[in-house]
């Protein structure tokens, strides 16, 4: 979490208009950063992610021996270590980013020499034994302080092993996999849902045999990385903000080019359309297995209806259901979210705290263990947000102060450069006051 709390005032708007290009995804820059510092030969990554918590995976792998340059045009070009990472005799600091300290636990564990991952207080709090069991199955030496950070690595050989993830979760998946990528024969991770599948997709581009099935993935070890010359495509987490946003108002009018659309991540487009918004995606294109895209949204003509998210969909749509709930009382029909439990080990309790907000704008919210229902026909009122320095709950409530009658106070605003730290400029160059 970031120092200082920054108050960010959101005021009214009457729509959202323009043409919005956004930053790299950061769920494949982390791995593009992290296999980039793995590989034999320099990497260059255009459109890489702006965000603080992919700054932290540059961090680690820098300090684990790679050369990392950001170039002029925001691209970065990383020199890889040739799949041997130097000791760091400092621990690895993975900021507020889970991604980045669950998947360095990966691909550390077997690497020679004995590395600390450390993180803030938020990240320091959150789950690490959903990777030990498996990792340690694979014969790794990794010790948890209380089942969290700090995780003391002692890198060993590892072998292959057969996991099913008891809880959908990519970061799992990849994290294992990265081992596996070195360890003695194959490693299968199977789920159940199918979550984002960067992982498989950026071993291939640099290089490994991944093999799948419907609900498999397999890597066998031993395989060396050769670097990669690749676009980061905008990131849809980035763009659900203003697509909900636009949704909000009859009269918006938004296009989001260069946009990642990859079908693990792109769940958002089909909720949008079943509360009434028409999606349009032109220019479709594919580099290294992601697909890049244009979106066109015209918002529902008589307003949003309301919608469902459960099962395998809460899963999908995990980083993306705080903004769905805040917008959610402006819809006709409220939107109920269940089997999202996960809400509550991120980096807050964005069950609680989107109830809590909510609530302080005026809205009648019901909180359940694994989810929320939001009434809809509710109109809200200006508050102050407690984001709880959790940059998703800052945004997500940014969005629902366009509509909100009177002005909304973002309580640690500055936590929105975790992932997007461009959010509010590009905010207040759509919005139509
Ligand atoms: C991510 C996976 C998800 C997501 C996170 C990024 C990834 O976390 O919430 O923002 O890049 O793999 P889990 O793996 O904990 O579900």
């Amino acid at each position: 979490m970031l120092e200082t709390m920054t108050e960010r005032i959101i005021k009214p708007a009457r729509n959202l208009s323009g043409s919005l290009r956004l930053p790299g995804d950061k769920s494949i820059s982390h791995r593009y950063a992290m296999l980039g510092g793995f590989a034999e030969g320099t990497s260059t990554f255009a459109n890489f992610s702006t965000g603080a918590d992919c700054a932290s995976s540059l961090g680690c792998v820098q300090a684990l021996g790679a050369k990392v340059d950001w170039l002029e045009d925001g691209g970065v070009a990383v020199t890889g270590t040739g799949g041997a990472f130097a000791s760091s005799a400092e621990p690895l600091d993975c900021g507020n980013s889970g991604s980045t300290m669950r998947m360095m636990a990966g691909l550390l564990s077997t690497q020679a020499g004995e590395f600390t991952l450390v993180g803030d207080a938020s990240l320091s709090r959150r789950p690490m034994e959903r990777i030990r069991k498996p990792l340690m199955a694979m014969g790794a030496n990794l010790v948890l302080t209380d089942g969290h950070a700090p995780i003391v690595i002692r890198g060993t050989s590892l072998f292959g092993i057969d996991y099913t993830t008891p809880i959908p979760s990519a970061q799992v998946k990849t994290a294992l996999l990265f081992a596996g990528l070195q360890a003695e024969g194959t490693t299968t991770v199977r789920e159940s849902v199918r979550t984002r599948d960067h992982g498989e997709l950026a071993l291939r581009a640099f290089g490994a045999e991944v093999t799948r099935t419907v609900d498999s993935v397999s890597i066998t070890g031993k395989q060396q990385l050769k670097a990669i010359d690749s676009i980061v495509p905008g990131d849809i987490s980035s763009a659900a903000f203003f697509l909900c946003a636009a949704a909000l108002f009859p009269e918006s009018n938004l296009v989001l080019d260069g946009l990642g659309l990859n079908p693990t991540r792109a769940t958002l487009l089909d909720v949008l359309t079943a509360l009434g918004a028409t999606v349009a995606v032109l220019d479709l294109e594919e580099k290294y297995g992601e697909l890049v895209g244009t979106v066109q949204l015209n918002p529902p003509p008589k307003g949003m209806g309301g919608t469902t998210v459960s099962g395998a969909l809460a899963a999908q749509l995990i980083d993306e259901l705080p903004v769905l709930a805040a917008i959610a009382p402006y819809s006709r029909n409220g939107i109920r979210i269940r089997d999202a439990k996960e809400l509550r080990v991120k980096e807050s309790d964005r069950i609680a705290l989107v109830a809590q907000n909510l609530r302080a704008m005026g809205a009648e919210v019901e909180e359940f263990e694994d989810g929320l229902d939001v009434p809809g026909g509710q109109q809200l009122h200006g508050a102050q947000i407690d984001s709880g320095g959790d940059h998703r709950i800052a945004m997500a409530f940014s969005i629902a102060a366009l509509r909100a009658e009177g002005e909304t106070s973002i309580l640690g605003a500055e936590s929105a450069a975790i992932s997007f730290p461009e959010f509010f400029d590009l905010l207040e160059s759509v919005a139509e006051r």
